[in-house]
């Protein structure tokens, strides 16, 4: 049975070695926009533009996958608390079967963190770059082309679904859909690690990492997506909040693990 640990602020940056490398304009783009997660997508509000077309997703990701990688590749390194909540996430997974890294990223630096724990991690992602890009990164590790609002997995099929910064990229009427299919794919039991940007709104830019591509974020607060996760299933295992990392975009960073029910 889940405990209801909530744990908000208990985290703070200061790990060893710092993250001096850390690209801020690579942090930031982790608030911007996200790509439109298929015709859905494209229907929700435009970041600070009222109603108008959200941007085009899996063609801005599709633009900085290199870019994206070399920058967040590493990044685990000088995160010692995103480390730690992943590791003690893989612990209660592995073994029990198929866990998705949603919105893997080019990197797929997570989805590598998880199989190095004796998880059975697999990484999918909206754009196709991306995924290209990661699979050339982990070679041994499996990706593929997915919108986490139509995940290719049979009911109940997964045993855990990670999702770090991925969901911030749908526009707001559109995150339950997204909830509601990893609450299907997931069986009884389980887990889901989520991570979002804290706040309010919806934030934009037409440049990140160098390209001119537009990007969107939907900011949440904790009780909106507590109240969002419930409505979809899951029972609250864990709720932590940390500051921003030295480099890292200034904004709240929220962590739900939460267990489908
Ligand atoms: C900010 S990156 C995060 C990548 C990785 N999880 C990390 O923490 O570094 C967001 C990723 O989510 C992906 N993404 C956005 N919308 C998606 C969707 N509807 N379905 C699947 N992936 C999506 C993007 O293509 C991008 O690779």
């Amino acid at each position: 049975m889940p405990s209801r640990g909530d744990q908000p602020g208990s985290a703070r940056p200061g790990e060893a070695g710092g993250p001096s490398e850390a690209a801020l304009a690579g942090e930031d783009a982790r608030t911007g926009e996200a790509p439109g997660a298929g015709e859905d997508a494209r229907t929700g509000e435009a970041p600070g533009a009222g109603k108008a077309a959200w941007p085009d997703i899996a063609h801005a990701y599709d633009v900085v996958a290199e870019d994206y990688a070399a920058t967040f590749g590493g990044e685990l390194r000088r995160k010692p608390f995103d480390r730690d909540l992943l590791a003690r996430f893989a612990a209660t997974v592995a073994g029990r079967g198929p866990v998705w890294d949603v919105g893997c990223g080019s990197a797929g630096h997570i989805t590598r963190y998880l199989a190095d724990r004796g998880v059975q991690a697999a990484g999918v992602d909206l754009s196709p770059r991306s995924v290209a890009v990661a699979r050339a990164q982990q070679p041994d590790l499996e990706f593929r082309v997915a919108d986490m609002c139509d995940l290719p997995a049979d009911d109940g099929s997964l045993a855990g679904i990670v999702a770090f910064y991925s969901v911030i990229h749908l526009p707001r009427h559109r995150i339950p859909a997204a909830l509601a299919e990893f609450r299907r794919a997931l069986g009884p039991g389980g887990g889901l690690l989520i991570a979002m940007h804290g706040g309010s709104g919806e934030i934009g830019r037409d440049e990140w990492l160098g390209h001119s591509v537009r990007v969107g974020a939907t900011l949440v607060s904790m009780a909106e997506l507590t109240e969002k996760l419930e409505s979809a299933g899951f029972a609250l295992r864990e709720r932590h909040a940390r500051d921003p990392y030295e480099g890292e975009a200034p904004t709240r960073r929220l962590y739900i693990w939460g267990e489908a029910v």
